[in-house]
């Protein structure tokens, strides 16, 4: 049973065949309907937290493709609590064709596919955002008609979409650059497995603490929100600590005028990212949020079909 729930459990070469599906997906749905590739098949979206993005893009991905998707709210299934996360998964995989979900643990969406008959889909965890990665590399390849060689610098948490970030860069060819205040670096065992992936595709990953200097050489400069859902309560403390690591028109300076800027999104404007920015001639957020559609759809056809 194929899942998709990390960059890192993906070949270089079967990332880029997703990628170039994404962009005839993409082409064909700009001139007319897509091919119904995915008639009658049905995702269930499992969420145990709040989305945007995620929700509408898989809902219109599968609806493009012919087929439909099930919300299930935090609320209906409770995962772990109301029933255990097994049982959870042999239930769906009787109605389903494929699951997707969005959990606070990653061991939860590991659990889920574990007992899965069907293929199962991280929608975001603590640890990883494999379908955000795809999008964003999507984006930077229509940008600039290439990935390999490309120099990425992430600015501010080195978090859930980081990680992605760092696989997806690692296996595509691409320099990643994280710029991390003391204590918010990538995990090393995350850095150790990038720089083994890295090795075999020509890319290069490394952590600097000047946001300054790490955007100097940027092609794309990349933020995130200073608080990722489940940290709450760690709101004040960070809210201290990242200010120096915002993403302004002053950061944006120290990078060549052809340097793009992506955001997953939500942002959290006058925190990570300023509106100058956010809203600026270099920023690409709503392509970008756009492409969560096109490469999921890729992501549900190499699945599914
Ligand atoms: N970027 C992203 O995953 O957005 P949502 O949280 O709105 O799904
Ligand atoms: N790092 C953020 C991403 C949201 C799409 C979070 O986990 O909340």
């Amino acid at each position: 049973m194929k899942h998709f729930l990390s960059l890192a459990d993906y070949s270089g070469q079967a990332l880029s065949d997703m990628l170039d599906l994404a962009l005839r997906l993409k082409d064909e749905r700009r001139k007319g309907p897509n091919k119904p590739l995915l008639k009658g098949k049905v995702l269930a979206m499992v969420f145990q937290k709040p989305s945007l993005r995620t929700r509408v893009s898989f809902d219109m991905a599968m609806r493009h493709l012919g087929g439909d998707a099930l919300y299930l709210s935090p609320a209906e299934i409770g995962l772990g609590k109301r029933e255990a996360i097994s049982d959870v998964s042999r239930v769906l995989s009787g109605y389903v064709d494929a699951v997707m979900a969005r959990v606070f643990d990653h061991i939860h969406v590991v659990e889920l596919a574990e007992y899965s008959r069907v293929p199962v889909i991280n929608g975001l965890s603590d640890f990883n955002h494999p379908c955000q990665a795809m999008a964003d590399v999507l984006t930077i390849q229509e940008h600039f008609g290439r990935l390999d060689g490309i120099n990425l610098t992430y600015v501010g948490d080195g978090n859930n979409v980081a990680t992605s970030l760092l696989f997806a860069c690692a296996r595509l060819g691409m320099n990643f650059t994280l710029a991390a205040p003391e204590g918010y670096e990538l995990d090393p065992e995350v850095i150790d497995q990038g720089q083994d992936l890295a090795k075999g595709n020509g890319g290069t990953i490394r952590q600097l603490r000047d946001p300054l200097k790490a955007v100097q050489d940027a092609n794309v400069i990349y933020t995130d929100t200073w608080v990722s859902m489940g940290q709450e309560e760690e709101a004040r403390k960070r809210e201290k600590v990242f200010p120096p690591y915002q993403v302004n028109a002053e950061l944006l300076a120290q990078a060549d005028p052809s340097t793009i800027v992506l955001h997953c999104l939500p942002a959290h404007r006058g925190q990570e990212i300023t509106n100058e920015v956010a809203d600026g001639p270099q920023s690409l957020i709503f392509d970008q949020a756009e492409n969560r559609m096109h490469a999921q759809k890729a992501i549900l056809v190499s699945l599914l079909t």
